[in-house]
């Protein structure tokens, strides 16, 4: 089994770290509340060393291209962000799917402008032209590099008539010295790239019914599907009569089902969709009891089980995180498996 590590792709350059502002960050480009499925939240890069990762894997993988179906990709910056690193395969045929189950996050994609914000977001790194970015003088190694994957597929627009973004949030934002919002949309050449549809990964079997995929994506969400909220956001409404291991072994098997033999189904790096807190159909032996957080857990990792059942995914990249609901420190995840 070959593990990847983020060196292998950038030789012997880490990449740095993109926590580079005062303020603490506060999440992405996308603050999006929607009615229907919690938060649509997102972000451009978000979990860096996974996305690189399997972006070198599915250059090796499929050099001439693939088919990818990236779930819960909310308004498309996942798939964006992710066709970005593909791009510079010569002749690629890669073609990027983002479906999500939320009404709202589709149309929004649809329409196409994006935006980031100058402070404060996991992407603001992306701006150059903002007076907070010129204060960070930091066009140069990894951070250049992803800036030239994003400038050559995305085109600066202008501010369009409708809402993006959660008013109450961006209020809250604007009181943060030299906030701005800089807009965004998809170069036209690349529109036939990346196709924006509602979707949900509970029929994936009736999306592109004749094809395989190379690569699905289904990250954050996991804990929405199983309405695994609770732990560190200390949700007291936390539904404990949804099964939560019969709802993920469903998908698991689904995603096994639509891949390529060595094929890729790349996850979420964030707690609750890694550990869950035991729902009603847990027998006591089963369960893991956190003292810090007054909750229980599955003993066993649910969603890593399903995947490893009859041999059928291997995990070949770990990210470190931290955990503070189960361990209380720092936790190594898989976020990306193979189909064996
Ligand atoms: C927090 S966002 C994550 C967006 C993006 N994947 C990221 O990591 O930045 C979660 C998204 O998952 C979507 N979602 C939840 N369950 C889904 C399902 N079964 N199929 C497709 N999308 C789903 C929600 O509508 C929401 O937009």
């Amino acid at each position: 089994m070959k593990i990847y590590s983020i060196q292998n792709f950038y030789s012997n350059q880490q990449p740095r770290k993109i926590q580079h502002k005062k303020q603490a960050v506060t999440f992405g480009s996308l603050k999006l509340r929607n009615d229907e499925n919690n938060f649509s939240d997102t972000c451009f890069y978000r979990d860096i060393p996974t996305l690189i990762t399997a972006t070198k894997i599915l250059k090796e993988e499929f050099p001439r291209g693939t088919i990818i179906m990236d779930f819960a990709g909310s308004n498309g910056e996942e798939a964006i962000s992710l066709y970005s690193l593909l791009n510079d395969t010569p002749g690629n045929n890669y073609k990027i799917y983002s479906y999500d189950k939320s009404e709202t996050a589709v149309k929004l994609g649809q329409k196409g402008i994006y935006t980031i914000f100058s402070t404060n977001a996991g992407d603001d790194f992306l701006l150059t032209d903002t007076k907070y970015a010129k204060r960070l003088n930091d066009n140069k190694g990894f951070i250049k590099k992803l800036r030239n994957c994003f400038y050559e597929i995305m085109e600066p627009a202008k501010r369009p008539d409708y809402t993006i973004n959660d008013p109450v949030y961006l209020y809250r934002l604007m009181a943060v010295p030299d906030f701005e919002v800089k807009y965004f949309k998809l170069k036209n050449r690349y529109k036939n790239k990346i196709k924006i549809e509602e979707g949900d990964i509970n029929n994936i079997e009736n999306l592109l019914p004749k094809k395989k995929a190379g690569a699905i994506l289904f990250r954050n969400a996991f804990y929405i599907e199983t309405g695994n909220y609770g732990v560190n956001e200390f949700n007291l409404f936390e539904d404990l009569s949804i099964n939560k291991k019969e709802i993920i072994e469903k998908i698991v098997d689904k995603v096994y089902d639509k891949l390529l033999p060595g094929g890729l189904f790349i996850l979420g790096d964030i707690e609750k969709d890694h550990i869950y807190i035991a729902d009603n159909n847990v027998k006591d032996e089963d369960k893991y009891f956190i003292a810090n957080y007054g909750v229980e857990i599955y003993k066993e990792p649910i969603l890593w089980k399903a995947l490893q059942k009859d041999n059928r995914f291997e995990p070949v990249f770990y990210k470190k995180i931290s955990a503070p609901c189960a361990f209380n420190e720092e936790m190594k995840i898989p976020t990306i498996w193979r189909k064996k």
